[in-house]
């Protein structure tokens, strides 16, 4: 995940911008930069891979000034080589990026009519000039700014500096955190409150949509349409160890709403942003083209992505899958002769099951492939094919960042394969990565119903009994949804396939039985509907998480309903998550568990 970083002051910030880069290298990267303005000139160094590597460059060329901006890069858009890493310039200007635009190439494209040329393959050179253009046209910076943020889309976090001027930065965020630390006569941008530790522990989170413009000894803070707010500010946890809570109640909370970031990155490892090409990681690679059949298997939250996976591998790849729990795969010692692939999933890379059944796949002679959070994991070690997310750190013990991030790389790798197999055609390869380019941005509008799902929660903490319904797509995500309730509110609740209900699930229900029904408006939506329609008429409570069109269908009234945006069908697990997540965290608030560390449970089984 890339990390921002900006200084503001009075004395040198080159050496305390590095400094500040070396707390966000947990986050992974693979090239940095720094940008400052001496004497109104803009002064530039970037190098390729760790920050050893632009320190020696700064020993040989050291740069001066009092105001500038860093960046550690995870490479997106372009390979991580020193023309793409940041921060990127115009003669007018340098700016640093986090997050992906899903317009750039448009945007582009009309920079280039109009006679502008670019030196890099990243999208976050498009900004620098789409800035550069509106101040060549007679914008002064703020407004340029202001007037380039509403023409992009997707979501992101971006700090600028501009030459000439010795007492601004702008920061911009959507979707990608960015923070503010406040300093004596100095003021600081970044990523989060371990970028700013090592200068203040007094920070104002900005909110989404916000933008700020930063002197010396102010902080002017604007929302979406322009309009002055104030964002409170907090003193961050002293001197954190390398993750904390930032201006959140619970590490789950935090976490959730790191996902339109951190899926950018994770689908950053398997398309390459310049020309929508699917792709297995670095030195992973994975030739789909002989795989008839794989074998999935994970424990928890990770079983449920690895039975969204199924759907994915055999709807848009024709490959047939089995799929099991990790503890019964390794004991049912099923024939596997006929399979050309074990796929593993595992956030922590440590679960004991899932090893074992890794060890067990291995013995039998198969291919393994593991789809993991911790790249140096005994998973990760063991597997032939090491298949990342990079959803960083994952602090809460129920799963969120990692899930979706587990769903986008299954999804990019389902395509990949289709690819492979002849069964995806070069033009539905680039809809489809198009469609995952969007997730950042769906996910971030499914985080703005946090208000409504709070509201509901106060409801559903009242109740001892939750059935979560869904079909399809939709199937797994019940599963994951009674999950997260039970495991942090301890509620009882049960996932089941929409149509089994009439073979038992209906006796539960009366007016005591909530009933989450996640429904899209998919190809499976009217049989849902009719299953909802049976729960109505015996009286259970319905909270229906549908979409726009599902909700214009004139579905079920009396229905409790959460609506989604419309979206393509294979970006339908990784948003509908978000308010099942969302949904389970606020319920146990109110019932005041320990989100974090729910009794009996820990973060990564490593027993049996
Ligand atoms: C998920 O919220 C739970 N914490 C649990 O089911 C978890 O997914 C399971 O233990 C697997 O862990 P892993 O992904 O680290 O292998």
């Amino acid at each position: 995940m890339c990390g921002i970083i900006g200084i503001i002051s009075h004395t040198p910030v080159a050496s305390r911008l590095v400094d500040s880069l070396k707390r966000l290298e947990y986050r992974g990267y693979d090239s940095a930069g720094i940008a400052t303005l001496d004497a109104g000139q803009l002064q530039r160094v970037r190098a390729e891979g760790k920050l050893k590597n632009l320190e020696s460059r700064l020993d040989g060329e050291p740069i001066a000034g009092t105001i500038g901006i860093g960046h550690t890069r995870w490479a997106t858009h372009g390979a991580p080589t020193v023309a793409n890493a940041h921060p990127h310039a115009t003669a007018r200007l340098a700016v640093v990026h986090n997050g992906i635009i899903e317009n750039f190439r448009e945007l582009k494209a009309e920079l280039q009519a109009d006679g502008y040329s670019f030196e890099s393959e990243t999208d976050t050179e498009t900004v620098a000039v789409l800035v550069t253009r509106e101040m060549d046209r007679g914008a002064a910076p703020r407004e340029a700014v202001a007037n380039v943020l509403g023409k992009l889309e997707g979501a992101f976090s971006l700090a600028f500096l501009f030459k000439g001027e010795e007492n601004l930065l702008i920061g911009a965020r959507r979707g990608s955190p960015l923070a503010i630390g406040v300093g004596r006569g100095e003021m600081f941008l970044g990523s989060d409150a371990i970028a700013l530790s090592p200068f203040t522990d007094e920070v104002r989170y900005l909110a989404d949509g916000d933008w700020t413009i930063l002197t010396h000894d102010a902080a002017e803070i604007f929302d979406e349409d322009g309009n002055p707010v104030d964002r409170p500010v907090t003193v961050s946890a002293g001197k954190p160890f390398y993750v904390d809570k930032g201006n959140h109640r619970h590490f789950m909370q935090k976490e959730m709403f790191e996902q339109p970031e951190v899926l950018s990155h994770t689908l950053g490892a398997y398309v390459n942003m310049t020309d929508g090409r699917t792709r297995t990681p670095k030195g992973q690679e994975l030739d789909f083209t002989k795989v008839r059949r794989i074998a999935l298997s994970a424990c928890g939250t990770g079983y449920y992505a690895a039975l969204v996976g199924r759907y994915y591998f055999e709807r848009y790849a024709g490959i047939a899958c089995d799929l099991d729990v990790a503890s019964e795969f390794r004991y049912r010692e099923s024939p596997l002769s006929d399979v050309d692939l074990a796929l593993f999933i595992s956030q922590s890379g440590e679960t004991a099951d899932t090893l074992a059944s890794l060890r067990y796949a291995k013995s039998q002679g198969l291919k393994t492939a593991a789809i993991v959070n911790v790249p140096e994991s005994t998973i990760a070690r063991e597997a032939d094919v090491v298949l990342p997310t990079l959803a960083g750190p994952e602090i809460g013990v129920a799963s969120t960042k990692a899930f979706t991030c587990q769903l986008m790389a299954l999804a990019a790798l389902a395509v990949r394969a289709g690819v492979d197999r002849g069964v995806i055609k070069a033009d539905e390869e680039l809809e489809f990565t198009r469609a995952l380019m969007e997730a950042p941005r769906l996910v971030n509008e499914a985080l703005h119903l946090e208000g409504e799902i709070e509201h509901i929660a106060r409801d559903l903490a009242t109740q001892h009994h939750a059935l979560y319904l869904g079909r399809g797509f939709s199937y797994p995500l019940a599963l994951e949804g009674a999950l997260k309730l039970k495991e942090i509110s301890y509620i009882h609740a049960e996932g089941y396939a929409a149509g089994e209900l009439k073979h038992g699930p209906i006796a539960l229900i009366d007016e005591t039985m909530q009933v989450v029904v996640v429904a899209p408006h998919d190809r499976v939506f009217e049989k849902t509907v009719s299953n909802m329609q049976e729960v109505a008429a015996r009286g259970g409570r319905i909270l229906l998480i549908t979409d726009h069109k599902g909700a214009a269908s004139g579905a079920m009234d009396g229905a409790r309903l959460l609506v989604l945006p419309d979206m393509p069908e294979i970006l339908i697990p990784i948003v509908f998550a978000v308010p099942l997540q969302m949904l389970a965290y606020h319920t146990a608030v109110q019932m005041g568990t320990d989100v974090d560390q729910p009794r009996n449970l820990a973060k990564s089984v490593t027993v049996e």
